[in-house]
């Protein structure tokens, strides 16, 4: 495991015999509430946390990327003056799509030697795809001087996630994963870019990550049925409504109103969505209240959501969510991310937090026969150049 910039690049001069010219540390995101909103206009409450994907870059001198991957035990070498294609391996596609997006506005992109590695756990639940897209994508931004703001790098992510990778997924984890800062939360909505910083002040409570250390296939495969899903609730709700411009704008009445014309499936779904706007608005008044006991019951009503309307739970996520309901100094928890796997998170009384987190590994090893991981996280900056 890598765990600084330091001994990345000492492992980049062992493999190719020279000093990295650029290095990145590239950060993964929490998020508070806010899931499956991104990409219908909605509000997501994530931040940059202190575990990092690294990455060590230099140009070579060749037309040719050379792709050292130390997670996973993978190289790769692509042809740069060829056109990119889309590849067989998820994360090269991840890295290629960023390399594309700067070839599509024209660059010539010179040959890079290019080694990263981490601390940030895969199919987590906590944007290690992402954080590959900033760190690539701020690569890129300084070896050929394009000078894009984070926002703007945020975005090319996004679009490289859509049109190469073939993931259609929300803008919240670019957004957080380059634009965290120290100990905030951003409230952003996702429609406009806007985003407000919210001092992540818990007081006597903290955060804790329960990793379940599964990643059903369903991951991939489910989202854009959901995002699909979403879109046709949208589409019914507009042939009574034509102003409404997305769920993030649906009222419950309008939902209630335009039931007929939609599946069940697609009624919970978007049911879903817009109860979770709502939520996320509220917690986020409860944060700066110091209303945790509310926001605490915000994440377990989110959690039943994504559970039943939603449908994007499973069995090891329930059963660390239920843990944490009967626990004692437990005020809320709920899976995070995507879903079908990675990671739960909760907020917990800091003199229980450690035991909390110790019992549920133990419990869910014994009664779920899986050894799951405690992710303890503090809110950083976001994705950044280290140096060059
Ligand atoms: C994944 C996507 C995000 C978001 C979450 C669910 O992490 O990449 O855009 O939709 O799922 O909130």
């Amino acid at each position: 495991m890598i765990t600084s910039a330091d001994q990345l690049a000492a492992i980049f001069r062992g493999l190719t015999a020279a000093d990295p010219d650029y290095l990145v540390q590239a950060s993964g995101r929490a998020n508070i509430i806010g899931e499956h909103t991104d990409y219908n206009d909605g509000f997501v409450m994530p931040g940059a946390i202190d575990r990092y994907l690294f990455l060590a870059a230099r140009p070579n001198g060749s037309g040719l990327l050379r792709l050292w991957a130390l997670d996973i035990d993978e190289q790769a070498q692509i042809d740069l003056q060829q056109p990119l294609q889309r590849q067989e391996k998820l994360w090269l596609n991840y890295v290629l799509g960023i390399a594309d997006q700067f070839a599509s506005k024209g660059y010539t992109l010179p040959g890079l030697d290019i080694v990263f590695g981490g601390n940030l756990p895969i199919g987590a639940g906590v944007s290690s795809s992402a954080a590959l897209e900033t760190g690539m994508a701020t690569i890129w931004n300084a070896v050929l001087g394009a000078a894009l703001d984070k926002p703007s790098l945020a975005l090319l992510a996004q679009r490289s996630s859509h049109q190469f990778v073939g993931i259609p997924c929300g803008i919240m984890d670019q957004y957080a994963s380059l634009m965290g800062v120290k100990d905030q939360l951003i409230l952003l909505d996702c429609r406009s870019l806007e985003a407000q910083m919210i001092p992540a002040d818990t007081g006597d409570y903290g955060w804790v990550l329960l990793n379940t250390c599964v990643h059903h296939s369903l991951a991939e495969s489910a989202y854009p049925v959901r995002v699909r899903e979403c879109r046709d609730g949208l589409a019914a709700v507009r042939q009574l409504f034509p102003e409404v411009l997305s769920l993030r704008d649906t009222s419950l009445a309008q939902l209630e109103a335009a039931r007929d014309n939609m599946s069940t499936s697609v009624y919970n779904r978007s049911r879903y969505v817009v109860e979770e706007v709502a939520r996320t608005l509220r917690a986020a008044d409860c944060l700066r209240q110091g209303e945790l006991r509310e926001l605490g019951e915000l994440m377990f009503r989110t959690h039943e959501g994504l559970r039943h309307a939603y449908e994007v739970s499973c069995e090891e996520l329930d059963f660390l969510v239920e843990f944490a309901a009967a626990y004692p100094g437990v005020l809320g928890s709920r899976l995070m991310g995507g879903g079908f796997g990675g990671c739960t998170i909760s907020l917990v009384h800091k003199e229980r937090i450690n035991d909390f987190a110790a019992s549920a590994m133990d419990a869910y090893l014994h009664k779920m026969n899986k050894k799951g991981e405690i992710l303890f996280f503090s809110l950083v900056e976001g994705t950044r150049l280290l140096n060059g």
